[in-house]
């Protein structure tokens, strides 16, 4: 692979391949902000650059795959990771049969549910955050999660998924269903009041003015 290839250019970070003691790597670099004050843009960076890494080890304690953390640079924003050469779920789930879809998707679902047995909340869980390596679902992009034992959050986290099927995806509606069909088999709460929740968090979105 080469390196210092920008794979990924975002308002937020900055995606570089990498070397890491000859391994293969990426580097994401959070982006500073001209319009926000240095001393706290410093801070923020600083603070979601620990938060991500720490999500990142956490989950990875948990058995859901996530890239090895080899190095972070709090100072300079800089997160060095394992090079996860898959494809992201968004380019290839129409790619599928719909049996190959279904397995994946209770996959992820499996992967969503480790996570919040340990109040982990993603905060972004889009197909674009997913990257598929063999049988394996590598979850990426902890940029916007924290820690949260709350049902709102998980609600939430698993609500931001069903709105990417439905407007990324929408020719595969039942990818949702097979999401928490896998998620409720793996969730160690009740799977029933987190399902309950996403339907008030959709009523909430449809009665707002
Ligand atoms: N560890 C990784 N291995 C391979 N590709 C990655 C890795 N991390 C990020 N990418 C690529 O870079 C893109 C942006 O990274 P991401 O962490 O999602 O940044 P952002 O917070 O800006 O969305 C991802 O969608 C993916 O294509
Ligand atoms: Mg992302």
């Amino acid at each position: 692979m080469n390196p210092n290839k920008i794979l990924y250019l975002g308002a937020e970070a900055e995606i570089k391949t990498s070397v890491y003691l000859g391994l293969s790597a990426v580097e994401k670099r959070r982006i500073r902000k001209s319009y926000r004050i240095p001393e706290i843009d410093h801070m923020l960076i600083s603070a979601r650059t620990k938060e991500e890494s720490k999500l990142i080890m956490e989950a990875r304690i948990q058995g859901v795959a996530v890239p090895i953390i080899y190095d972070v640079d709090v100072e300079n924003g800089i997160i060095t990771m394992e090079y996860i050469d898959g494809h992201r779920i968004k380019d290839i789930i129409h790619r599928l049969t719909e049996k190959e879809r279904k397995r994946i998707c209770e996959k992820i679902g499996d992967g969503i549910a480790r996570l919040h047995n340990n109040d982990i909340i993603h905060g972004d869980i889009t197909t674009s955050n997913m990257i598929l390596v063999d049988d394996t679902i590598y979850f990426i992009d902890f940029g916007l999660g924290c820690k949260d034992s709350e049902i709102e959050a998980k609600g939430v986290d698993l609500h931001v998924l069903m709105e990417a099927f439905s407007s990324t995806h929408s020719l595969y509606p039942q990818c949702f269903d097979y999401v928490l069909d896998g998620y409720k088999k793996r969730f160690q709460g009740d799977a029933d009041v987190i399902c309950k929740k996403i339907e008030e968090i959709v009523r909430r979105g449809r009665y707002r003015t």
